[in-house]
């Protein structure tokens, strides 16, 4: 059986379908939308495990509560348990790594496909894209024989500043948990395991080492805890990661009140929990509060705080052997669970394989935003058209590695220049121009990977040389591409950066290159917001890229060139300017020792809308080549019970004469609260191909339960009787039609 999981409708998640209207009349049961559920740890294999257990020594069970490799605890040969091995990571399987230290082992046959990073794959706004996603990677995995992919990264996009802003996916818990769900279902439809990183409430790189992070308890649960929860509770995920920082006073990885309290007790988690390298900082105190596995960096790996200080913990009597056993079991059958252990035939995988990189062509495909369009300067048309300059240095450069563990070594990485050069006519010349150098301050070149400094300075001085040339080439040929934005140095784990500025003396660049060829395309390929409000309102055209996989110059091309109609939407908000974002308006980044989230539940738009600040580019917002028109948008009926759902249908008319898709979004807002309320928070979506000339009806499907708000007194969620307006609309600030119901 190819699908091992059963996909059905879940009782809290929005389920839609779709029907087409003008052409087949699709059965409900048909076009239901999957829901992704995974599939339980299973204990089948219980008495087996308990029996290893008592033949285990106290060593050979300690000995699998820690790392004894850089991505491996110790098995038991003589028991017969493997090595429980990992991999980084989140853009696909990291190159291996040597057993005890840093550098790269050195291998010939660890090539991997680079898939585009997690804010690409939230811009797909597409479940089934992160399915593939899953299990395209979950492939991978196993061609390298590994047990544990260290991913999906899905913490909050609190501050666009963030360094690892392209690894995450959103700054919407609903977008999140929706893109994080099938990604580990498909993931561990492979035989291995996700581990979902970094629980939690580690949104900055600056003092991550130690920063307290302080969220009040509504927060916690509304904002940065929903994508977790569904991890656990609908994919069931089988490991998560611990994370480097404190919370409420108490470092993650010991952290009784996560780990045992809200993930095990409250969640039934089952897994186990891995700790982020070097994150542990105590021995009794870690296992008991919930930690599994100790992972790190490199020294003798019996010193880590689970090594041998945790035989002496147990010979003393601090930590009853008992509380050993708990923790060895639970990893047992998580062996069992992905068959690394009884038998069964497991997954064999493949690797850097042309099917794979086409899924990586897929998912990058549909996340390229389209961000403004005038005058149809979109898609390329190339009649007459002989030559393009194509201008800057991230025409060609390569963001597979870098960033520590979401770096991967990949035998393709089509640049957006190679992407052009492979689709276009050889009778078009491309003038290429490198335009800007990348450059940085060397007496603060060390603030790269400093964990406790904000992220590089760079030089932004143009080199005049560079500049003639890119202005010669783009006054010389019929239409000019610029591709600016940044890199996977400049954008970074370990660092965050210290503005919006557009690095590299880009800026200036571009607007010399306007005002000599006004054709001129700007295309931004970076994984963060930057400050870029003067170049696009300059600008007939701007697209949005991403760290964008092995084929991410490819899709960028067919979209440049209308082969695909761009469909991605923004998974976050471009401000205007930094102080605009919440966690700057409120001067609450990146604290000192202490970090209090003082916008409380107002993150990214829910900000901006309340607060009736306008974004450059809204949440949620992206164009396409040809355009859609929403009619009668209704609700099935006037008043819900709090446990029925909601259904909303709207026509989606695609009024253009390209076939395209377009992502409806439902809104939810509550006036009159007796609480304090977002304007609106997004409660569904649903990506829809449209034909030219032809109609679909979108059916969004809202358990009144996802209305819920978390009521800190009676520790519940609650659903607040009264009047509610659900807006369909293609952005946060696009809402085409208001409808209005009542929950009883
Ligand atoms: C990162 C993790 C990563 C680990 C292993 C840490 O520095 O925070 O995301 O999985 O290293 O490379």
């Amino acid at each position: 059986m190819k699908n091992k999981f059963i996909y059905f409708s879940a009782a809290l998640a929005v389920m839609l379908f779709v029907s087409c209207k003008n052409e087949v009349q699709n059965s409900d049961a048909e076009s239901a939308q999957k829901e992704y559920i995974g599939k339980e740890i299973g204990t089948d294999h219980d008495a087996e495990i308990d029996k290893l257990i008592s033949q285990m020594t106290l060593e050979e069970k300690i000995g699998m509560l820690h790392g004894n490799s850089m991505f491996a605890n110790a098995g038991v040969k003589r028991l017969g348990i493997p090595e429980l091995k990992m991999a980084d990571g989140p853009l696909g399987v990291r190159e291996e790594i040597s057993r005890d230290n840093w550098a790269p082992a050195g291998w010939t046959n660890d090539f991997a496909t680079y898939y585009p990073a997690g804010g690409a794959l939230a811009a797909t706004w597409n479940a089934e894209m992160a399915h593939t996603f899953g299990t395209s990677l979950g492939e991978e995995l196993r061609a390298r024989d590994k047990d544990m992919l260290l991913s999906p990264a899905i913490n909050m996009v609190r501050t666009p500043l963030g360094g690892r802003t392209y690894e995450y996916m959103s700054e919407d818990p609903f977008l999140n948990k929706k893109i994080a769900v099938p990604l580990i279902v498909g993931l561990q439809e492979k035989d291995v395991m996700a581990c979902v990183k970094h629980f939690a409430a580690n949104n900055q790189e600056t003092n991550r080492d130690y920063v307290d992070v302080q969220i009040d308890e509504r927060t916690l649960r509304e904002i940065y805890l929903p994508a977790f929860e569904a991890s656990v509770k609908e994919a069931k995920a089988y490991s998560i990661m611990g994370a480097y920082n404190k919370f409420r006073g108490e470092y993650l990885c010991e952290n009784d009140y996560m780990l045992n309290k809200i993930l095990r007790d409250e969640w039934g988690f089952k897994g186990i929990v891995v700790s982020d390298w070097a994150a542990v900082h105590s021995t009794a105190k870690s296992l008991k509060n919930g930690l599994d596995i100790e992972m790190g960096t490199p020294k003798p790996f019996n010193e880590f705080f689970l090594a041998d200080k945790l035989i002496a913990a147990v010979k003393s009597g601090e930590v009853s052997e008992k509380e050993i056993d708990l923790h060895v079991k639970r990893i047992l059958r998580v062996l069992f669970q992905v068959k690394a252990m009884g038998g069964g035939e497991r997954t064999k995988g493949s690797i850097a394989t042309e099917a794979h990189y086409q899924d990586a062509y897929k998912i990058a495909a549909e996340a390229v935003v389209l961000l403004k369009n005038e005058n149809n300067a979109l898609p390329l048309k190339l009649d007459g058209v002989k030559s393009i300059a194509v201008i800057g240095n991230n025409a060609t450069k390569k963001n597979a590695l870098g960033g520590f563990g979401a770096g991967v070594k990949t035998k393709r990485e089509i640049t957006p220049l190679e992407g052009l050069k492979n689709r276009l006519p050889s009778s078009i010349k491309i003038n290429y121009a490198e335009g800007y150098l990348e450059r940085y301050d060397e007496k603060n070149k060390g603030n790269l990977g400093n964990i406790t400094s904000n992220g590089p300075v760079t030089i932004d001085q143009l080199d005049p040389a560079k500049v003639q040339e890119a202005v010669e080439a783009a006054k010389n040929s019929d239409v000019a591409i610029i591709f600016a934005g940044s890199n996977r140095d400049y954008e970074t784990e370990a660092s965050d950066r210290r503005d919006l500025h557009l690095p590299f003396g880009q800026e200036e660049l571009i607007q010399k290159v306007l005002a000599v060829n006004p054709k001129t395309i700007v295309v931004f390929v970076a994984g963060a917001p930057f400050e870029i409000e003067n170049i696009s309102k300059k600008s007939q055209a701007v697209v949005w890229s991403w760290f964008n996989g092995s084929e991410g110059g490819n899709a960028l091309a067919d979209v440049l060139l209308g082969k695909v109609n761009p469909s991605g939407k923004l998974p976050w908000t471009m401000p205007k300017a930094i102080m605009d974002s919440p966690a700057h308006a409120t001067n609450s980044f990146p604290g000192g020792k202490t970090v209090n989230y003082a916008e409380g539940i107002l993150i990214g738009y829910r900000w901006f809308d309340t607060k009736n600040i306008a974004p450059l580019y809204p949440f949620g917002y992206g164009l396409s080549y040809t355009t859609f028109g929403f009619e009668n948008a209704k609700a099935d009926k006037t008043d819900y019970a709090q446990n029925e759902t909601i259904s909303v249908s709207v026509e989606v008319k695609n009024t253009g004469k390209e076939d395209g898709k377009e992502v409806v979004q439902l809104y939810a807002s509550k006036s009159g609260s007796k609480i304090t309320r977002a304007a609106q928070e997004l409660k569904g979506f649903s990506k829809v191909l449209v034909k030219a000339g032809s109609s679909q009806t979108v059916t969004i499907k809202v358990p009144v339960k996802e209305l819920a708000y978390y009521d800190v007194t009676a520790k519940k969620w609650t659903v607040e009787p009264g009047k509610y307006t659900l807006k369909v609309g293609n952005s946060s600030r696009d809402i085409k039609k208001e409808i209005p119901v009542t929950i009883k």
